[in-house]
């Protein structure tokens, strides 16, 4: 039982435009293994990160409001394009906390770089957005910042070729990012929760010397610590019966539950319903 009696039972909100989000449960699975969490998955709206601001906060805007009419206690935006370009836009509506997943991975590249040197990918809207550029300046304005797009990763994922052997994924990570190894990079920031997904693949044309920040997994630990010190847990993370993962997509949900269980590494497939959010 939390201090004072304090304690909430209500799931926490996840959602990202596919299977991205998923590194964000797993992180906070682990971190938080007695707390429920729904996960939407936009299925049938992704790729967003070739799309406008207008869209993006449209379709944001729904996932979000979905959501909250599950009676959620705090939502995960567990999208860099859409924390990047739309995070107030959806978040206002809403008196619920509402976590963001740029500026704790910014904060960590700028701690971790030892030669100021920083690279960062995401999608097209993430890296127009400069978000992150802003957010590592903020910490660290003598910092150089090296962005690049990489708007066919996401769909990559979608499809299931993570493979490090997989000889498209090679040839199309090697295609956007031979340019940024050249570039003498110490801390490489994967701006997308789809990218970890290819992490092998990107460590292979990067090297290995090159520290790789997960925008999920780095800001799992500082949503833990936030809905602690708001009394927001269900309780005692130690003490707690397993809690449950339901997931919500917006398309097929048949290729979904393929691929995410294979990253979660378990079966999902009769915990996956399609729904409408429109
Ligand atoms: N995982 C999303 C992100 O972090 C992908 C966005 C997209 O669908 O393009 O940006």
């Amino acid at each position: 039982m939390c201090k004072d009696n304090v304690m909430d039972n209500r799931p926490i909100g996840i959602f990202d435009t596919g299977l991205g989000g998923l590194t964000m449960v797993k992180a906070l699975c682990g971190l938080l293994p007695g707390e429920d969490i729904i996960y939407l998955g936009d299925t049938g709206r992704v790729p967003y990160g070739s799309r406008s601001k207008e869209t993006i906060i449209k379709y944001a805007g729904q996932n979000a409001a979905f959501l909250h009419g599950l009676d959620i206690k705090a939502l995960v935006v567990a999208c860099n394009t859409v924390c990047s370009v739309a995070f107030d836009e959806v978040k206002k509506p809403y008196s619920i906390p509402f976590y963001e997943v740029v500026k704790t991975p910014a904060k960590v590249a700028a701690q971790s770089t030892k030669n100021n040197k920083i690279g960062v990918i995401g999608t097209k809207a993430t890296i127009n957005s400069r978000a992150y550029e802003l957010a590592i300046h903020s910490c660290s304005p003598e910092i150089s910042v090296f962005s690049v797009p990489c708007p066919l990763f996401v769909p990559l994922v979608e499809e299931g070729w993570t493979d490090p052997d997989d000889e498209a994924a090679k040839l199309i990570v090697k295609r956007y990012l031979e340019g940024l190894a050249k570039e003498n990079i110490d801390t490489l920031i994967l701006g997308c929760t789809h990218y970890p997904l290819l992490t092998e693949t990107i460590k292979k044309v990067m090297g290995e010397s090159v520290r790789l920040v997960d925008s999920a997994a780095e800001t799992a630990g500082f949503i833990a610590s936030d809905l602690k010190e708001k009394a927001l847990l269900k309780g005692d993370a130690d003490s707690q019966p397993k809690g449950s993962v339901q997931y919500y997509v917006t398309d097929c949900t048949k290729s979904f539950a393929a691929h995410a269980s294979n990253f979660l590494k378990s079966d999902i497939s009769n915990l996956v319903k399609k729904i409408t959010v429109e």
